[in-house]
C-alpha cells in the first residue's frame, strides 16, 4: 500500500492567521478546509474568496471539504480558486455524477462525503465518478468531537472495493482522528487522516503530522 496521507484541518487553527497556520504544518500531504454554510450543518466558516487567498499563500494542496447545501451549484468555484480536491456531501447534492464531472472539468479533483448514517452500499456505483470519498467519523459541523467507531466496517467496505479493483479512490476519514484513534482507521485500510485538534492542539504541529503518519504507516 502507498503511504499514509496527513491532512491537517484549518477549522482548528486561527482563522485571523491562516497563512501562518498552513506555515506550521509544512511537510503535510494536503491542507483541509472546512467549508460550512450555517444550513448543511449548524456552523458558518468560509467560502471561495479565502480559499482563493490560501492558495497563494501555501504550497501544499487545498484539501476543500464542502459542508454546504446544493453543491451542484457551488462545487466548481472551488477547483476554480485553485483547490486540489474539492468534496462534497452526497446527502446535499442533487445530483452527484454531475457535481464531480463539473469539479473535474473545472481542473480539480472530486470527492465525495458521507455522514455516519448514510450507507456506502447506496453509493458505490458512482464511485467511479470520484478521485477521494470522504468517510465522516463524527457529524460534520464541528471539531474536536469523539470518532465514531461504528465506521471502522464502511471504511473497510470501502477499503474492499477499492482492493477487488473496482474504484480507484484516496480513502479518507475525517472526526476524531487522533494518536489513540488513527492506528484503527488505518488498518480498517484508510489512505487519508484528516486531523484538526490534534495537530493544531499540539505545541508543534509539524511534529504532530509526522507522528500521526508514522502511527498511520505502522
Ligand atoms: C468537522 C470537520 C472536520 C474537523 C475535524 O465537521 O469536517 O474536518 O475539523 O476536527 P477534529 O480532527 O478535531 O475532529
Ligand atoms: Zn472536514
Amino acid at each position: 500500500t502507498t503511504e499514509p496521507m496527513i491532512a491537517p484541518s484549518l477549522l482548528s487553527a486561527d482563522f485571523a492567521y491562516l497563512a501562518d497556520e498552513a506555515a506550521r504544518v509544512e511537510g503535510s500531504d494536503w491542507l483541509h478546509v472546512d467549508v460550512m454554510d450555517a444550513h448543511f450543518v449548524p456552523n458558518l466558516t468560509i467560502g471561495a474568496p479565502v480559499v482563493k487567498s490560501l492558495r497563494k499563500a501555501t504550497d501544499i494542496p487545498l484539501d476543500c471539504h464542502l459542508m454546504i447545501d446544493d453543491p451542484d451549484r457551488w462545487a466548481p468555484e472551488y477547483a476554480e480558486v485553485g483547490a486540489y480536491n474539492v468534496t462534497f456531501h452526497a446527502e446535499a447534492a442533487h445530483n452527484v455524477t454531475q457535481t464531480a464531472r463539473a469539479i473535474k472539468a473545472a481542473g480539480a479533483k472530486a470527492g465525495l462525503a458521507l455522514k455516519p448514517g448514510t450507507p456506502l452500499e447506496q453509493y458505490l456505483d458512482v464511485l467511479k465518478e470520484f478521485d477521494t470519498l470522504l468517510v465522516m467519523t463524527v457529524e460534520p459541523g464541528f471539531g474536536g468531537q469523539e470518532f465514531i467507531e461504528a465506521m471502522l466496517p464502511k471504511i473497510a467496505a470501502a477499503r474492499a472495493a477499492v482492493d477487488s479493483g473496482h474504484l480507484q479512490l484516496v480513502i479518507e476519514v475525517d472526526g476524531g482522528v487522533n494518536a489513540d484513534t488513527i492506528e484503527q482507521a488505518a488498518a480498517a485500510g484508510a489512505d487519508c487522516f484528516v486531523a484538526g485538534s490534534a495537530v493544531y492542539g499540539a505545541d508543534d504541529p509539524a511534529e504532530a503530522v509526522r507522528r500521526l503518519r508514522a502511527q498511520a504507516a505502522a
